[in-house]
């Protein structure tokens, strides 16, 4: 069954094309550098450069598997959540080829798909995050990602129970929050992880866990972030961003010019090291709760936060202090926003018969599980 998954539900344009769940290609055009300047996306300006890429994308995908739009059985498009304009350009390119070659469509949950990353293949049937093919359930997940922070059990294929989530910000929301006091830029993720590096493992700040002590499975964020941001403001000069610096070009963009704290690197960096530690910790405890109740031997993390190889390493331990073990894609690609995962969860959709009436196909940005 061959599939081609497309994914616009934010800054990437993705197009990914696979064989059942062996990822033929997974092609991403990232959109940060446009949103880079404003600190976060855009709608209007990633809903256009996803029209201007999508062709171009789906041609690339078509390529590198060597397959032509003619022999695809499956169309499949994230419909939710994320941005609706975003995601209305993926919806669209969709029931146009689904009609024009007169094949189903299955229409995917974005964050479902962060799930079946774990369960993408490669091209020798290997699971990138080494699940074996005939797994056991329950799976107890954890979704770190830019919107979303959330526990799911796993009961079956496509069988899911959302047991825990943030109550306000998302965890790679505030990696990017603070990111943007310090002036950093976005993503926040990657360059917070970066500094944190430099600094030698010492937790300066020593930060308030959120949530720590309450016995369910329910995060918090909010709290965190104005931790930190009373730090920065404390040991930093207000700075504010010069207009001819942000290069606004598009008369449709209007900008807040949001203050940031000059804090010296060194500060800077305990800072990016303390909030790190927090942030992990944090998802640790409620990891350690979740494991304690539910007993599964097998948690999967999903969203770009699991990129972050300090977390990673504090949730491994966390599993391990239970006897279970932590999964995720050993593929980069699959970390982040990508379309090779809407095409595996695509597959165990449509092996369950779960296609789409294409004429009701729409986007959904605040679908849930
Ligand atoms: O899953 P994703 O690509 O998009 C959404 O579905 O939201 O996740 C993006 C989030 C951003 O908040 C970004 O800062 C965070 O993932 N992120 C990271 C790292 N790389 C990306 N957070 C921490 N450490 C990283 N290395
Ligand atoms: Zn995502």
């Amino acid at each position: 069954m061959k599939i081609l998954a497309i994914d616009t539900s934010c800054d990437d344009t993705s197009v990914s094309l696979s064989d059942n769940d062996r990822i033929l290609s997974n092609v991403i055009s990232s959109q940060i550098e446009l949103h880079k300047k404003w600190g976060g996306v855009v709608p209007v300006i990633a809903k256009r450069n996803h029209e201007e890429q999508i062709d171009f994308v789906i041609e690339k995908a078509c390529k590198i598997a060597r397959i032509s739009l003619a022999q695809i059985d499956i169309f499949a498009v994230t419909i939710g959540p994320g941005l609706a304009m975003a995601l209305e350009v993926g919806v669209k390119k969709i029931k146009e080829l689904s009609q024009k070659f007169q094949k189903k469509v299955v229409g995917v949950n974005h964050m479902v798909g962060h799930i079946y990353a774990n369960f993408s293949k490669n091209s020798n049937g290997k699971t990138y995050s080494g699940l074996s093919n005939n797994q056991s359930f329950p799976l107890l997940v954890l979704l770190i990602s830019g919107g979303h922070t959330e526990f799911v059990l796993m009961k079956n294929h496509m069988d899911f129970e959302k047991i825990g989530q943030t109550l306000d910000d998302s965890v790679g929301e505030a990696f990017d929050k603070v990111a943007n006091m310090l002036g950093w830029g976005y993503p926040g993720g990657p360059i917070i992880e970066k500094f944190a590096r430099e600094s030698g493992g010492k937790d300066k700040f020593n930060f308030p866990l959120p949530m720590k002590d309450s016995k369910n499975l329910n995060m918090s964020y909010s709290g965190l972030k104005t931790a930190v941001l009373r730090i920065v403001k404390e040991v930093g000069a207000e700075s504010f961003p010069k207009i001819n610096e942000l290069e606004i070009t598009d008369p449709r963009v209007t900008i807040s010019k949001k203050p940031f704290y000059n804090v010296d690197r060194k500060t800077a960096v305990e800072i990016a090291y303390s909030f790190q530690k927090a942030a992990a910790f944090s998802l640790a405890h409620k990891l350690d709760f979740a494991l304690e109740k539910f007993k599964v031997s097998k948690v999967l993390i999903g969203g770009g936060v699991s990129n972050n190889t300090f977390v990673r390493n504090i949730l491994g331990k966390t599993a391990k202090e239970h006897n279970a073990k932590l999964f995720y894609p050993k593929n980069k690609k699959l970390l982040t926003d990508n379309a090779g995962m809407i095409a595996t969860a695509a597959y165990y959709m449509a092996s369950k018969n779960q296609f789409a009436n294409t004429k009701y196909l729409d986007r959904d940005p605040s679908l849930s599980f």
